[in-house]
């Protein structure tokens, strides 16, 4: 059976670009499918953020439960049951994506189950259950995400090789696990994996974890990787994955020697690339960038006028939190409207233990474009929310301008990282200044105090640590 369909906006991928563009434009008033092959949510929802934060968050009473000593608090016999831990994360991107479908619903969004690909700039076929849908659009958004990168000799469909989807339906729990890749899946799967007691060993080919953040948090956070279980080589390349009967070797370089380590299974965190494949973009003129993305301007839109691409598939930046901003200003550039993309203060967080957040510049980049900037260094110590919560071994770094005093970047380490990063990031993106930050009342006691503690300390009146 063949159908064709008629709309305003066509958007592929329901991610948190998708779904996203698909809701602002039918609030806009637009007529708008929106086609998945998959589940709503996309790698978001279903297989990324939300069911590792949901594991991570169980992983986190574990612990508690484990060390509740320090509070004065006794629990013995303590156990992790990976099986429910699953369970309920299952139930939570459940009940999101339910949440979502709900919502595209009652904005009238047609939402299509199927795989899409274009037959040339305007016009996408969905392969559906039913048949065959023509879809004819006058705009389009590209918005399919990325999927794991695989190394070239890493055996598909072996049930010890596994990547974080496989990972986030695990039955048993391993007792050695290898991670191959320190960026920040790797990392937030280490400390799940090696809180709950399994023996990680990571394995990375640069010479530290995490690159994308400064050295002195990377650095701080492997103290804690030691005592979650969890060994890191770095400057080991891996060059062969072998299966045995019971288990699985993994062979690396160190140093020019060739080293081999046994365990149970593999995850492979090498990176993720951009899902293109059976777009069908060969039957058009959209063209794609050296590292494999969608080229797009900074409105989202591609090299052909009325298609956009946003989101992973872009390969500009591979948070959800992007896409989702990157859906906005797609829709109102295609309404009409002047919006661009502002890369400058774009927060990320790592869900490690303790949490790292970064926002803005970090030193390496402003090093590498040449800003003359100054550092200051706000420690938990001061605060007394920290101390209450255990968490005054953290600290924030602010990097600003030494002439305009702007705010360039800023990272933390600690626990609530991921709370703190969101008022840096206004500050940034907003260019307040750190008397303007100073005139602001933060809350007592909680631990956002550290931020105004910090502009204090910037402006040499620092009151609780010596600045
Ligand atoms: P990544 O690019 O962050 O890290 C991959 C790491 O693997 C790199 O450090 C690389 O040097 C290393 N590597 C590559 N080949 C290797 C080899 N043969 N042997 C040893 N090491 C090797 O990629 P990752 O961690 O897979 O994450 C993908 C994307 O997902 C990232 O862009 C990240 O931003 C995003 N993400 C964000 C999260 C968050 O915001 N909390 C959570 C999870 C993913």
């Amino acid at each position: 059976m063949q159908e064709s369909k008629k709309t305003d906006i066509l958007i592929i991928g329901a991610g948190p670009g998708g779904y996203v563009a698909a809701i602002y434009a039918a609030k806009k008033g637009k007529k708008v499918i929106l086609v998945d092959k998959d589940r709503v949510g996309g790698t978001c929802l279903n297989i990324g953020c939300i069911p590792t934060k949901a594991m991570i968050q169980a992983v986190n009473h574990f612990h508690d439960a484990q060390h509740g000593a320090a509070y004065g608090i006794q629990a013995e016999h303590v156990t992790a049951d990976l099986e429910a831990i699953i369970r309920r994360k299952d139930d939570i991107t459940r009940s999101l994506t339910e949440g979502i479908i709900h919502l595209l619903e009652k904005h009238q969004v047609t939402l299509l189950n199927g795989k899409a690909h274009f037959v040339s700039d305007k016009l996408v076929e969905v392969d559906a259950q039913d048949g065959i849908i023509r879809i004819e659009a006058e705009h389009i958004i590209i918005a399919t995400g990325a999927k794991t990168k695989h190394l070239p000799f890493a055996t598909p469909k072996s049930e010890r090789i596994l990547d974080s989807e496989q990972l986030l339906s695990l039955k048993k729990m391993p007792q050695k696990m290898i991670i191959i890749g320190a960026g920040i899946i790797g990392m937030e799967f280490a400390f799940i994996f090696g809180r709950l007691g399994c023996e990680v060993r990571v394995l990375e080919f640069l010479p530290r974890i995490l690159p994308m953040v400064d050295k002195d948090l990377s650095q701080r956070l492997l103290r804690y990787a030691k005592e979650a279980n969890i060994q890191i080589t770095t400057q080991a390349q891996v060059t062969g994955i072998q299966e045995r009967r019971d288990g699985i070797e993994v062979t690396y370089t160190e140093k020019e020697q060739e080293k081999t380590l046994d365990s149970d299974m593999v995850l492979e965190a090498i990176g993720r690339i951009p899902e293109t494949q059976g777009l069908g973009l060969e039957n058009t003129q959209i063209a794609l960038n050296p590292n494999g993305g969608i080229r797009v301007d900074n409105s989202m839109q591609t090299n052909v006028k009325g298609v956009y691409a946003i989101g992973d598939v872009t390969q500009i930046i591979q948070l959800a939190h992007v896409a989702s901003h990157q859906a906005l200003v797609a829709v109102d550039h295609m309404l009409g409207g002047n919006h661009t993309m502002d890369y400058n203060a774009i927060p990320s967080v790592i869900f490690t233990t303790p949490e790292i957040a970064v926002t803005g510049k970090t030193e390496i980049e402003l090093e590498r474009e040449g800003i003359a900037y100054h550092m200051h260094k706000v420690p938990f110590s001061a605060n007394g929310k920290a101390l209450i919560q255990n968490n005054h071994f953290g600290f924030i770094k602010l990097l600003y301008h030494p002439e305009t005093h702007r705010l360039l970047g800023a990272s933390v380490f600690g626990e609530d990282a991921q709370h703190l990063i969101a008022p840096l990031t206004m500050a940034i993106k907003h260019q307040l200044s750190f008397e303007a930050i100073k005139e602001t009342i933060f809350a007592h006691p909680t631990i956002s105090e550290l931020i105004h503690e910090g502009a204090m300390g910037v402006l040499g009146e620092a009151i609780h640590y010596l600045g």
